[in-house]
């Protein structure tokens, strides 16, 4: 009987997991004390747990001032769920006790992490927009990750950063910062592989998702972006940089009011390759440059305009992209001089300006590849 009674409770503990509330580490949860050491502690002991799914309970109703907080893994348990159900609030600038970290919170080396809840991070980015910003919530070597509900705003520098990452689902997520806020993009992607993204609402200062080198088979899906710079894959070939991307499927998003639309972005005397791209059903209101291709980007100086290498962009499809321009070029596809863009396809394509009466027209440079149903008409795709 009593062995029975122990199997018993053994199997509850197991069904429900092991709980822990920060509030029993201390944390205090008004917005004002340093949170910090409390939730470490409790991220510690769930970390050490050996039961199938532990939990770190971050409670609804308060709010948790934390400083620079890295949670470290590898974990015991297979998932470890964190449920942010409360708010997050970073300090201001001027307090930051640990000005060295780029980043804000971070995870480290934690595979099976779920993160979850219906509370806010609050990166309060004010006092740093203009100066080198931090990111907000990093997640590093964090395989088969699971990302949503949460509310990220005004950030320091990019709301969320995924780097080495293979498997994720990021989804149902709120992203806000003002439009003038600089370096502030919604999810930054890099060194990873199978991420899906779906529903989120982004509207910041700079791309709603970017995606850089070294990824490949990732989805977005039902993004509505806007404002900010688009969703973008890039800037690749920076400062030389040989760089891949590919298997990149962007479906259901709408753009409204952003300075972009679908970009992908390079550096003259980059290498590497970006393919197996598309776009489609893509909404766009009042889009300044609703499909562009730059090969040419380049920001703070040290621009390689001689170089006769560059990112080699093919087989990318836009189909069914539909909406408003405010700049007359709706399609910019300026690839390298030195090496073509190839099999780029678009299919039932049309942009019209946002002022009536006024036409709207395509740009080519080097660009090759075939065209159907799109308007404006773009002569350099057969
Ligand atoms: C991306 O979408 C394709 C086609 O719908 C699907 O086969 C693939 O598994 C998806 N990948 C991810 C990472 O969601
Ligand atoms: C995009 O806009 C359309 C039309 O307004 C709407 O039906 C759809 O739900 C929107 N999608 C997203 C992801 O916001
Ligand atoms: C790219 O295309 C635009 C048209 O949208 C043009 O005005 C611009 O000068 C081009 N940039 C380069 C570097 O060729």
């Amino acid at each position: 009987m009593y062995g029975f009674f122990t199997v018993f409770m053994f199997l509850c503990l197991v069904r429900s997991g092991m709980s822990n509330s920060v509030l029993d580490y201390g944390a205090v949860g008004d917005g004002e004390t340093d949170d910090s050491q409390a939730f470490l502690k409790a991220w510690d002991s769930i970390c050490e747990s050996e039961e199938v799914s532990p939990r770190l309970i971050i409670p609804a109703g308060k709010t948790f001032l934390l400083n620079p907080v890295h949670f470290q893994g590898p974990c015991k348990a297979p998932n470890v769920r964190v449920s942010v159900e409360g708010n997050i609030i970073a300090p201001e600038m001027s307090k930051w006790n640990n000005g060295d970290e780029s980043r804000w919170l971070g995870f480290f080396n934690v595979n099976g992490l779920i993160v979850t809840g219906s509370g806010q991070v609050d990166g309060n980015g004010q006092s740093w927009w203009g100066c080198a910003g931090k990111s907000t919530i990093v997640f590093h070597n964090c395989h088969n990750l699971q990302l949503r509900g949460l509310t990220f705003i005004d950030s320091p520098k990019n709301h969320i950063s995924i780097n080495d990452v293979h498997g994720a689902t990021i989804s149902n997520l709120h992203i806000t910062a003002p439009e003038d806020s600089e370096n502030t993009d919604g999810i930054d992607i890099s060194e990873s592989t199978n991420i899906e993204i779906r529903d989120l609402i982004i509207g910041t200062g700079d791309d709603c998702i970017a995606i850089n080198g070294q990824s490949s088979f990732i989805n977005i899906t039902n993004v509505a972006c806007g404002p900010g710079h688009g969703i973008s894959v890039g800037s690749l070939g920076a400062h030389g940089a040989y760089d891949t991307v590919e298997e990149v499927h962007v479906k259901n998003c709408n753009f409204t009011n952003t300075q972009n639309g679908v970009r992908i972005k390079t550096w003259q005397g980059g290498s590497g390759y970006a393919r197996k791209i598309s776009f489609e059903q893509i909404f766009l209101d009042s889009v300044k440059n609703p499909v562009i291709i730059d090969q040419y980007y380049c920001t703070g100086g040290h621009c390689d305009t001689h170089a006769h290498q560059n990112v080699k962009i093919s087989d990318v499809t836009y189909s069914g992209v539909h909406g408003s321009s405010r700049k007359t070029a709706a399609i910019s596809l300026n690839c390298s001089r030195s090496v073509a863009c190839t099999d780029i396809v678009m299919n039932d394509v049309k942009i019209d300006s946002v002022d009536p009466g006024i036409k709207t027209y395509s740009f080519c440079i080097n660009a090759h590849g075939t065209s159907d149903s799109t308007s404006p008409d773009v002569p350099c795709l057969a």
